[in-house]
């Protein structure tokens, strides 16, 4: 495997790794993330994974500071994964000036849910997911489930410009008792730890409730019932909602059944936000 810091590096080695399949993650990796890396291996062609902090996508008050960079041990996981090349920029190689100019996500899609908790977050994100989609010109590009709305951003951003990009989706890795793997789960105390699975239990139980409702008024009180529940649990709630897989679109009647409509949540457990979602 293969290690670049640099643009310049990174540059040079890409002709050794033709038709390759991008990885972008921000390091502290787990098995969520090396499920990518394997379904990228699976395709076929060389994997490149891409570690890099984006200050820009996260909120002022957010963990940017505090979120875990764990880069040697993160290589021996690549290593092992078999992963063919990692770029591994810093912040001076990624930004060598202020990043003035942005990629502005389409606001219905990337203003709700996520957008309108993190204002700026998924601008953050489709800009860094550009950069690194222009430095290292992958031939597809593997992003999880777990970021449910980041994936669908990222899906129409390169729709929308054309990129000759196939972007592909992988499940959303769990812990035995269902918790989605995710880097934020470290700050979970050992207290919080033991009741966080709670969050994906109450969202897969309105997921199968819901499959069997038709009207959206009734998909309404149900969510309110697994917002209520979460609560009671302990969990601050910053949404729970049921949309449409397409378009983040609230469902209308006649939209209603299985196989179009995902539940989404994002929860506060102390100082922990997690997120998650069940699609039905
Ligand atoms: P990060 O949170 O490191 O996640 C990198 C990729 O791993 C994303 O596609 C994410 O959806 C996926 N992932 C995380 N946890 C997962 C799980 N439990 N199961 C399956 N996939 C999982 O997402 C980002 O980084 C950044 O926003 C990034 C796209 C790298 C841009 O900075």
């Amino acid at each position: 495997m293969e290690v670049v810091r640099t643009r310049e590096a990174l540059r040079a080695a890409l002709p050794r790794f033709p038709e390759r399949l991008l990885v972008p993650t921000m390091g502290n990796l787990h098995a969520g993330h090396l499920a990518l890396v394997a379904e990228a291996r699976r395709r076929g062609g060389p994997v490149v994974v891409s570690i890099f902090v984006n200050r820009l996508q996260f909120g002022a008050g957010e963990d940017f500071d505090r979120y875990p960079r764990t880069l040697a041990r993160d290589l021996d996981l690549l290593r092992e994964a078999g992963c063919d090349l990692v770029f591994a920029p810093d912040e001076g190689e990624m930004y060598p000036e202020p990043q003035t100019f942005r990629v502005r996500p389409d606001p219905a899609l990337a203003g709700v849910l996520e957008g309108a908790v993190r204002p700026g977050h998924f601008e953050g994100v489709t800009t860094v997911v550009m950069k690194l989609f222009a430095l290292t010109a992958p031939r597809a590009a593997v992003f999880g489930k777990k970021d449910y709305q980041q994936l669908l951003v990222i899906r129409r951003m390169v729709a929308q410009f054309g990129f000759p990009i196939e972007i592909i989706a992988h499940e959303t890795v769990r812990e035995a008792d269902g918790l989605a793997l995710s880097s934020r789960n470290g700050y979970l105390s050992p207290e919080e730890r033991s009741r966080a699975p709670q969050f994906y239990a109450v969202l897969a139980g309105l997921a199968a409730e819901a499959g069997k409702l038709e009207q959206p008024a009734a998909l309404r009180a149900a969510v309110a019932r697994a917002e209520a529940r979460l609560w009671d649990a302990g969990f601050g709630v910053d949404y729970v909602t049921i949309r449409r897989r397409a378009d983040l679109g609230l469902p209308e009647a006649g939209e209603v059944g299985p196989g179009r409509l995902v539940v989404l949540g994002a929860v506060r457990l102390g100082s922990t936000r997690l997120i998650d979602n069940v699609e039905f």
